[in-house]
């Protein structure tokens, strides 16, 4: 008996990293799974090779399980559509949808080109909404036709998005937007019983190695925190029956560590019945930040 058995699932980005261990997990938890993957470069070139996808599948499958590959773009919205048209032709149904895929282009914004911003905010941004979106459609049609319906689905930010990382103009912005569109999806979804999370991960990836090099290595005879096994973990709880009641809530997920993160909130405030005025306002400054800095916040790990 799996946590997620009769389940169907779809992974976005799931033919390596995280979506690997992602797609593993919903599987070895009893779902059946789409495995989504373009088969693209770290930075998004190429596309096409639908030899990591296939060997997930292949696992999968030789462990007894079901999934089938789709190799479409899941930043399109026509390869958006046939990853949910996919899942409920083959399968029936689909009740779990993990947006993970995406790509790195960082540079400073002063180095940024212009395609280096569109196509990180495509694939995370829009990678992200246009599944969602159809799901959605599946989901409510479903309700409306008076069928008990459930969804989830989890989104991937990223600490860079929640804290925002120099170096990271366009993944930041994408992954702080996820972030945001977490909050509007839940809200919008919570009447057909789809719930709407998002993890930001930290794991051992292509997307990390070259970053913190051998910081992320594996220590012998210790526990493998940059495992990206332990961030699937996280994922398989938020796709169950069980997490019914956990919707519109970002984690920082780490290790043996789970965070969950607050949103927004203020920190400090001035107030009156009429508006400030430029000068007002440097007078007012001291009292607005009393009790904490007015320089950037730092952005460190957890
Ligand atoms: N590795 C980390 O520590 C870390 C930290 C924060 C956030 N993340 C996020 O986790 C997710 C997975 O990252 P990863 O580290 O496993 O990277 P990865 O490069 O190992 O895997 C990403 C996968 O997405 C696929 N992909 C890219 N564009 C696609 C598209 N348009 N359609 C379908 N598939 C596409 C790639 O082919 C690749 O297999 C990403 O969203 C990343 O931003 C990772």
């Amino acid at each position: 008996m799996g946590l997620l058995d009769g389940k169907v699932a779809i992974v976005s980005g799931a033919g390596r990293g995280i979506g690997r261990e992602e797609a593993l997990l919903l599987a070895g938890e009893g779902a059946t799974v789409i495995v989504n993957d373009v088969g693209a470069s770290l930075e998004g070139s190429g596309g096409g090779d639908t030899h990591p996808a296939q060997e997930v599948v292949d696992i999968i499958t030789s462990n007894g399980g079901k999934a089938s590959v789709n190799g479409d773009d899941i930043s399109s919205w026509a390869g958006a559509k046939n990853v949910v048209d996919q899942a409920v032709e083959s399968y029936g149904t689909l009740d779990i949808l993990v947006n993970n895929a995406g790509i790195l282009r960082d540079k400073m914004s002063f180095n940024m080109e212009e395609s280096d911003w569109d196509d990180v905010i495509r694939v995370h941004l829009k990678g992200h909404f246009a599944p969602s979106h159809f799901a959605a459609v599946y989901w409510r049609n479903k309700s409306k036709s008076g069928q008990p319906t459930s969804g989830r689905i989890i989104n991937t930010s990223s600490e860079a998005g929640l804290y925002g990382n120099a170096g990271q103009a366009n993944y930041s912005a994408a992954k702080a937007g996820i972030a945001s569109m977490t909050w509007v999806l839940a809200r919008e979804l919570e009447r057909y019983g789809v719930t709407v999370n998002a993890i930001a991960p930290r794991a051992r990836t292509r997307m990390t190695e070259n970053l913190f090099g051998d910081a992320v290595d594996k220590k012998e005879d210790a526990f493998d925190e940059w495992d990206p096994k332990n961030i699937a973990q996280t994922v398989g709880f938020l796709a169950s029956d069980e997490a019914a009641d956990v919707t519109g809530q970002v984690f920082v997920v780490f290790g043996g560590d789970v965070w969950a993160m607050a949103g927004f909130h203020p920190v400090g405030e001035v107030h009156r019945d009429h508006a400030w005025t430029p000068s007002e306002l440097v007078a007012a400054k001291s009292e607005l930040f009393k009790d904490v800095s007015s320089g950037l916040p730092k952005f460190s790990f957890i």
